[in-house]
């Protein structure tokens, strides 16, 4: 099993923890006994979520309140998880946002702030966490990338290239922790509900067909049971499949014209 097994001072730290795909994937990490740190701006949610984990399964919750885009921020969770005296076995990069727009049209201190939060922080706590696991030979990294990362899309510029560099850095780094004990995993959900759309502008994913969005509920599982099993990615849903290979594999000159028409944002 690659998600190390609980003791009292492991912990599974989860960034984004405070609602959906990263709340959900703390309450499956919880659900088989493993201790969560939770780790968000909105603290209030995160404690809300540590109280039911801790009441529903017994587990240890933490809860710190960082943002975790900028390094002084990175560099006092990690401070504070090792004054608590926390081993982080189990790392989950959840923590990211999107935008809608052309992007000459969009804020250009929020797009670079996208950057630093959905690639600059993945990496940093990557590159903390990992050699420390690494030196023990066990542990489990989930990053949460997107099937938006396997071919460029209008209107979300910015957004499908941070998920195209975590799919990519995510599938670089599992082969390089190969033997070592270690797993990276990445997530590529598709369009999913949880605040996200909302969040980055998008409004909902209402004037899509329902059967092509998920709950966070079906995402989070199948992450974690990909986590178990030390997978290299995890593409929920047969049509996000379907969707990743034509995102990978069509023709550029047909698929940016299209995808441009599709997405219905301003
Ligand atoms: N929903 C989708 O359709 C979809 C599809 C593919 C991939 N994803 C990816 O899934 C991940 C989770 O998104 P979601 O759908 O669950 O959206 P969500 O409900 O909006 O959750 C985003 C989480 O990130 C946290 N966050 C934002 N900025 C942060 C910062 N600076 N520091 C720490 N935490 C921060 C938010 O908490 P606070 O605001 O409290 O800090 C929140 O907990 C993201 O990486 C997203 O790109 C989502």
């Amino acid at each position: 099993m690659a998600i190390p097994p609980p003791a009292p001072d492991s912990t599974c730290l989860v960034t984004g923890a405070s609602s959906g795909i990263g709340a959900e994937i703390a309450r499956e990490l919880a659900r088989r006994g493993r201790g969560v740190t939770l780790v968000a701006r909105r603290e209030d949610r995160l404690r809300q979520l540590a109280d039911e984990l801790t009441r529903a399964h017994g587990v240890r919750a933490e809860v710190v309140g960082a943002s975790v885009a900028d390094h002084d921020g990175r560099a006092e969770l990690v401070s504070e998880i090792e004054s608590r005296g926390l081993t982080v076995e189990t790392l989950v990069n959840n923590a990211g946002y999107g935008s809608g727009g052309r992007f000459q049209d969009l804020d250009a201190d929020n797009e670079e702030a996208m950057v630093r939060l959905n690639c600059e922080a993945l990496v940093g706590l990557c590159g903390v966490y990992a050699p420390k696991m690494v030196n023990r030979a066990r542990g489990a990294i989930l990053n949460v990338g997107s099937t938006a990362g396997f071919q460029p899309l209008p209107r979300q510029a910015t957004y499908a290239a941070t998920k195209a560099f975590v799919n990519s850095f995510t599938e670089a780094l599992h082969t390089d922790l190969a033997g070592t004990g270690v797993t990276a995993t990445v997530l590529c959900p598709g369009p999913t509900r949880s605040e996200f759309a909302e969040a980055g502008g998008l409004g909902t994913f209402d004037q899509l067909p329902s059967f092509l969005v998920d709950s966070a509920e079906n995402v989070a599982r199948a992450a974690v049971e990909g986590l178990e099993s030390g997978k290299r990615s995890v593409i929920p849903g047969a049509g996000n499949v379907l969707s990743a290979f034509g995102g990978r594999f069509a023709p550029r000159s047909v698929l940016l014209p299209a995808l441009g028409r599709f997405y219905p944002v301003k």
